[in-house]
């Protein structure tokens, strides 16, 4: 199949931020290649994807089951989305191990940091090296997803930091290497309640004070993140590359002192 519909590639896209991003594109014309770790995740996503589209909608979603830290299986699986879509115009590195709290730094295993760090950052080196070629054609982008953890931290959160202090380095250095024809980003998402794309239910809900210590009063929404993600993918964008976007409601620009 080909198309002059433009396509994005979104790696941990089954559920949380990744399906809210593919969800955003996809109501907006885009085409939308999903990778994740969690098959069950990704074909529930596909079944309910599906069940719209008897509603009216075109086929735009595609759904692989891969682990994004292994080179080769990457590599095979953006071949197969331009073949699939016939294009690759955005990709967009959002898989993570999203729990920032990996345990006490002296307990910390070798093993577990590196998983830590290959599947956020280490994969989003590996998805680069092979979309490089295809994004080169029609002027594509890259969108990393780092966290305001680059920039600041609680206690036991070395491997997660450090994955995403690595996200914003190696976001403008991509973005100097693959310029001018793709345009590369990060966005660092402060605290995003994403508890309505998830396989399964929370099972705690957010508190008043959770929304009220942000200066903007919530909590952060899936769509503020994907809302970002498909402006700085868009022609709208065309002067802004290498650059680190945090939306967080304001929490990285609040002091905090102990009264
Ligand atoms: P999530 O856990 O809901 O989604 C992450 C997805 O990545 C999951 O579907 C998971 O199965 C997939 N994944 C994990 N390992 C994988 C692998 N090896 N191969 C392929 N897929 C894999 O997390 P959430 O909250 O949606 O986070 C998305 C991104 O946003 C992550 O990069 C996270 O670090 C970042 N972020 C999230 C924040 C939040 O408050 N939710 C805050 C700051 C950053």
């Amino acid at each position: 199949m080909t198309t002059t519909e433009k396509v994005a590639y979104i790696t941990g896209g089954a559920q949380g931020i990744g399906r809210g991003i593919s969800d955003h594109l996809l109501a907006n014309g885009w085409r939308v290649m999903v990778v994740d770790i969690d098959r069950e995740a990704g074909e529930q996503y596909l079944a309910e994807q599906r069940k719209r589209e008897e509603e009216g909608s075109s086929t735009r979603l595609c759904f692989q089951a891969i682990d994004v830290c292994d080179e080769a299986t990457v590599a095979a699986s953006i071949a197969q989305t331009v073949e699939v879509f016939g294009r690759l115009d955005a990709v967009i590195n959002n898989a993570a191990i999203a729990n920032p709290f990996q345990g006490k730094l002296e307990e910390l295993t070798l093993e577990r940091w590196h998983q830590v760090l290959n599947t956020s950052l280490t994969s989003s080196f590996l998805t680069a090296k092979h979309a490089a070629r295809h994004l080169r054609e029609h002027g594509g982008c890259i969108i990393n997803m780092a966290s305001s953890r680059a920039i600041q931290s609680e206690p036991d959160t070395e491997a997660y930091a450090a994955s995403k202090g690595g996200i914003v380095a190696l976001t403008h250095a991509m973005a100097m290497s693959l310029g001018p024809e793709i345009r590369v980003n990060a966005v660092s998402p402060g605290w995003i309640d994403v508890s309505g794309r998830q396989k399964t239910a929370p099972s705690e809900t957010l508190s008043t004070q959770d929304h009220a210590q942000h200066p903007v009063g919530r909590v952060g929404h899936v769509e503020d993140i994907a809302a970002l993600v498909a402006f700085l993918i868009s022609d709208k964008a065309g002067f802004i590359t290498g650059q680190n976007h945090i939306v967080d409601g304001g929490m990285t620009r609040k002091m905090i002192y102990a009264e």
